[in-house]
């Protein structure tokens, strides 16, 4: 079978890449891609796992069509309804009518919305721990709410131990060459998966750490996500960091320094606590403009690191207009457990700090580590010893964090 991978004898990875689509959801750029993966179960019942977008139905159903060899469809299991999964659901029930679709009691309505024409008579409601039979395999459920979506749910092969957990430790990037963990370099995948998970899931921590609870009691060989590289030699390895993930936990020493600047000289304030933070020996600081990084990849590193310091300048009385939808991203994802240092520029009434303060007010766990810096136009000399200043805390405090 051609651009066919089997996961196991009987149970078939007939995904597709997609290298084309610029943005994810229309708004998070894709440079290395993403892969909407797709399983396919040949026992004595067919069955399929999720489908793909909308876009590269053509090569998926082509695979489909080759993987099941000539047999009808039996079974399509529709563990979530976004249409990154479900786009190609409507021709793979027009191409396979006797097919029944699988899915809980909140999947349904949501098919009819998106389908109308679809068949109702083939809608087959299962509930968590229920058993599709196979033959050899066999199916349960299990309900993951809000990871992403309220219907979203996993399918667990009690025979084999595979886990297809859809969304659930899923990554950003198109799968180049080997699709499991053991046949790539991570490193290459690692960055993608983080802001994968940080954009997508990262308001529903609390949802994420419910499903690794639930999920946690399983015997798991294989982890099979929609999205990104397959896991089977250490599927440990996904699992923790999901968790650390989900609660918010920063995995590395340093800081992102992200502002907004119009006329260089919230930039130029940045510039020097950076060049501090490298004096005091914090080899990690990511210094972004936040004009000009899509702020997906500005999030992922924020949830990377402890250290943040925003700086923005004042505009129409309030925050940097390319500051202000990263503050309300991070507002709306609850962010904690970060050490945070603030500083802007103004000339008559202010407010990109002002608007900074109210942000970090509005986050229980945010520590703010020195007085916010406001300059006036070119930092006077007394603003760079300020700013140098938050630069000595921020190190301070993540020195300290070391022991
Ligand atoms: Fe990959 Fe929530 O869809």
């Amino acid at each position: 079978m051609h651009n066919i991978v089997n996961v196991t004898d009987k149970v078939y990875w007939i995904g597709a890449n997609d290298r084309k689509t610029e943005r994810f959801e229309n708004y998070m750029p894709l440079p290395m891609g993403v892969a909407y993966n797709s399983y396919v179960l040949v026992d004595e019942k067919t069955c399929l796992i999720d489908t793909v977008e909308f876009g590269v139905e053509g090569l998926f159903m082509e695979k489909l069509e080759e993987a099941l060899d000539g047999r009808d469809l039996d079974y399509i299991i529709v563990n979530h309804m976004e249409p990154d999964h479900s786009g190609a659901l409507r021709d793979v029930m027009k191409k396979y009518p006797n097919a029944q679709i699988v899915g809980n009691n909140k999947t349904f309505p949501m098919i009819k919305a998106f389908f109308h024409d679809a068949d109702e008579s083939k809608f087959f409601v299962i509930k968590e721990g229920d058993i599709l039979d196979l033959g050899h395999h066999k199916l349960t459920f299990a309900m993951v709410p809000m990871v992403h979506w309220p219907e979203s749910m996993v399918t667990y092969d009690t025979t084999e131990k595979i886990l297809f957990s859809n969304d659930a430790f899923g990554s950003f990037g198109a799968l180049n060459g080997g699709i499991f963990d053991d046949e790539v370099n991570f490193d290459h995948y690692e960055d993608e998966m983080r802001r994968y998970y940080s954009n997508i899931v990262g308001k529903y921590g609390m949802q994420v750490q419910n499903a690794i609870k639930k999920l946690g009691g399983l015997e798991i060989k294989y982890i099979c996500p929609s999205h990104g590289i397959l896991w089977r030699s250490d599927v440990a390895k996904v699992i923790r960091h999901f968790d650390y993930w989900s609660r918010l936990e920063p995995e590395a020493e340093g800081v992102v320094i992200v502002y907004g600047s119009m006329y260089g000289n919230t930039a130029k304030m940045a510039n020097a606590i950076a060049t501090e933070l490298g004096k005091q020996g914090i080899k990690e600081v990511k210094v972004y403009d936040a004009s000009k990084t899509d702020h997906s990849f500005i999030i992922s590193d924020i949830w990377k690191y402890k250290g943040l310091i925003i700086g923005s300048c004042s505009h129409n009385n309030a925050v940097y207009p390319k500051v202000q939808p990263l503050l309300h991203k991070l507002q709306n994802y609850t962010l904690k457990n970060r050490y945070l240092g603030i500083f802007g520029n103004m000339m008559w009434s202010g407010g990109g700090v002002r608007g900074i303060e109210a942000f970090s007010d509005a986050l229980n766990g945010l520590e703010v580590i020195a007085d916010p810096v406001e300059a006036k136009g070119n930092p006077t000399k007394e603003d760079y010893e300020k700013l140098e200043l938050i630069a000595q805390r921020m190190a301070e405090k993540l020195k300290e964090d070391r022991a």
